[in-house]
This record gives C-alpha cells, structure tokens and sequence, in this order.
C-alpha cells in the first residue's frame, strides 16, 4: 500500500506558550546526538519504506539543528530512504535558525518544499506567541529559502488571537501574501490543555476571542485568499493551483503512513501506533533493540469510518461515500447515515450524488460536525 513517511525532531529555540506538540528546548548539544543515535536506531529497527508516497520532517524544529548535525541526519535517512525518488518532501523550518547553510543542505538532501513558521508579523503578536523571531527575520528567510532554490514554499499563520482586531489579522496575511508563497496554512488559535497559554486563560489573564470574530476572520481569510488565485483545499490549508500538500491530502485520505521520532504517530493496515514521547524512553527503548513504542490499537470499523468522513468533510472537495465503504466495508454505514441526514437538516452538509461535503456554513462550525461524527 501507498505508505508516506513522518519524521519527528522535538526540539525548538523557545517552547512557544499555545504549543502541546511534542517539542522541548535543549540547552545541551548532546542531546542532539542522543536523538540522532536514536532515529539512526529507529531506522534500523522499523520497516521504512524505500521509497514513500510522500515525506514530511516536522517538529519541533528541524531547522534547529547546526549545519553538521543536520547532514548527519539527512546521511542517516538517505541511507535508508531514497529521498531523491520521493514527489514531495517537506522539512518544517522557523525563521529564527534557518541559515543558507542549511537551507542548501536540505535541498541538497532531497528537500522540495519547506514548511515555515511565520505566525504573524506583528511585534505584539509575534510576542504574545513566545516567538523567537522578529517579522524581518521571516522575510529574511523566505529569501534563503529562495536562494537554495526551493520553488514550494508555505507558511504558517495563525489568527484568532486574545484581542487580536480582523484589521490587524488581515494586515497579517498580507504580508504573507506579500513574500509570493505558494501555499499558506491559516490555524485558528486553540486553547489546547497543559499548556502555559491554557494556564493563563484559566487565571483569567487571557480570555479567547468571541467566536463571531474568529468566524469574520475565517471568512475574510477565505475569500482573500480566493481572489489571490488560492483554493482553500482544507479547512485551514490553501494552495496556488498544484501546489496543495501531498502528504496532508495522503492523511486525510486515511492513507498508511509511519511516523519515526519522539512522540511519532503510525498508522498502518487499520493499527495506529504511537511512539513513546519523552526522548529518554524513546532513545533507551531503542538501545535495549526494542521498538519504541508507547502504545498501539487496532481501530474498529466504526472509528474508521466515523474518521474517514470526518477528515474527508475537512477537504473541500469532500468525501465519497461510495469509495469509503469499497475501502471499509458498509456494515457501519446505516449507523452514519443518520448522522448525516441530521447534519444535512441543519444546513451543515450537502450531498451531491454519493459525495458529502461540508457547506458554507458547516465550516464554520466544523469542530461541531467532527465531534457528532466521532460520537455516532
Ligand atoms: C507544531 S508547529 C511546527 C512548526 C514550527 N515549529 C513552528 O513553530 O512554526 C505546526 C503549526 O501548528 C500551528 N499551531 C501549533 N499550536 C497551535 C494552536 N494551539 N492553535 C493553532 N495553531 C497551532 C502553528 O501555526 C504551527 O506553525
Ligand atoms: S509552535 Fe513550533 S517553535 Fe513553537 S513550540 Fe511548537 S513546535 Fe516549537
């Protein structure tokens, strides 16, 4: 089966206050060398495959590594993975450590499109996001990335912040738009749980932006971004023609894919796996020739189905009800039809033939759609 690859590298500058990925600050290079140790361990132990459907090296921050560290890493993959054959591989990288050595490195390695956290270009904004970079520092990296000659390039912004005016947000996503990329991630800001943002909301020192607010930016965002000539393929993704992310359609599309690194989720012939998080019990189950894995589940048909209509109604092309029950079966599609018969009464899907997808105002209330599905 078509299998894409993730690989996940924990560490960043700062450990942004909204952040519950996996990824931590590290204040010793050694432990750089433990995660390499590791992953050159991983790779060994798991079956990779040769040549993925697409690769994605995410963070955490893999631009956090210094030039040597990085080309042992990209040494350490090709050994095993022929990135050179591979349509699309992304490597995350934040402006704050992306140098052009770096840059030529990856691109070098087999890097086609890299992935950059710009946020906002906001003083106040960046700062409320305990970001390590100014907005010119962003600029400035867009141009190494275009030096190297990267010709797929996004970026990362996030809107909805705590007092955050839509003039400002719009201002925001003009200055992206401005750097001439291809494709642009636009993520609502949430409140996740244990995180130092989630804290303070809780203290009351921050309070989320009225819901109405967020939904006029998500509006404007889209139609903004319509007239630019981008299609809002997903929820918060938006491509130039062609340019839309392989490896995130491959997701959504319940495709097989093995994550490798800290914390890496797998998900292979209906069994989804996750690695251990902390690099400690990561790097030793590795050292003992065990796979480092915290737990596993074999999904049932129900959770299956329920997450393919729920990760396909996030596409804007929708899903197909017919292709979803030839991949798993229609035993559980009665008990969905009735979830969805009550969504399309609400206005918040529509059908067309076999294919459901969420309308104009489903999507504004998408969390909503996705939770009714994954309760059915
Ligand atoms: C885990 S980060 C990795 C990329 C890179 N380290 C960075 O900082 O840009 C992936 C993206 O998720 C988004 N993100 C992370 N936490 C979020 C939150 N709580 N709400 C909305 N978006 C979030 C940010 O836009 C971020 O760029
Ligand atoms: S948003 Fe990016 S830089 Fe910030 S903590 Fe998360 S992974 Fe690290």
């Amino acid at each position: 089966l078509p299998t894409s690859l993730y690989v996940h590298v924990p560490f960043c500058v700062v450990k942004c206050g909204y952040c519950d990925f996996n990824s931590y600050e590290v204040d010793d290079a050694a432990v750089l060398d433990v995660y390499l140790t590791g992953l050159a361990r991983e790779l060994d132990l798991v079956s990779v495959p040769q040549r993925p459907t697409t690769v994605f090296i995410g963070g955490g921050t893999p631009s956090f590594f210094d030039p040597a560290r990085l080309e042992r890493f990209f040494a350490l993959l090709r050994r095993h993975v022929d990135l050179d054959h591979v349509d699309e591989v992304t490597m995350e990288v934040n402006p704050e450590s992306l140098t052009s050595a770096k840059a030529r490195l990856a691109r070098a390695a087999g890097v086609n499109r890299v992935s950059m956290g710009a946020q906002s270009f906001a003083p106040r904004w960046l700062a409320f996001l305990d970001r390590a970079h100014s907005a010119e520092q962003t600029r400035s990296a867009v141009a190494t990335v275009r030096d190297a000659g990267f010709v797929n390039l996004s970026l990362d912004l996030m809107f909805g912040l705590p007092g955050q005016a839509t003039a400002e947000w719009l201002a925001d996503l003009e200055a992206a738009l401005q750097l001439g990329t291809e494709h642009l991630s636009c993520y609502n800001l949430t409140f996740e749980s244990g995180t130092r943002l989630e804290h303070a909301r809780r203290r009351g020192e921050v309070q989320p932006n009225p819901a109405e607010i967020d939904r006029e930016m998500f509006t404007l965002t889209r139609s903004r971004l319509a007239d630019e000539g981008f299609t809002a393929y997903e929820i918060s993704n938006f491509a130039r023609a062609g340019k839309h992310c392989r490896h995130n359609d491959h997701y959504w599309l319940q495709g097989d894919y093995v994550g490798i690194g800290p914390g890496a989720a797998s998900h292979r012939a209906g069994v989804r796996s996750t690695n251990l998080k902390p690099l400690d019990a990561w790097s030793s189950s590795l050292q003992r020739g065990l796979p480092p894995v915290a737990e596993a589940e074999t999904l049932t048909a129900r959770q299956r189905y329920a997450e393919a209509l729920w990760l396909g109604l996030r596409r804007s092309d929708g899903i197909d009800l017919d292709t979803v029950g030839a991949r798993l079966g229609t035993r559980e599609a009665p008990r969905f039809a009735s979830v969805l018969d009550e969504l399309a009464a609400a206005g918040w899907i529509a059908r067309d033939g076999t294919r459901v997808a969420l309308t104009g105002e489903g999507l504004l209330f998408a969390d909503s759609v996705g939770a009714r599905l994954l309760c059915a």
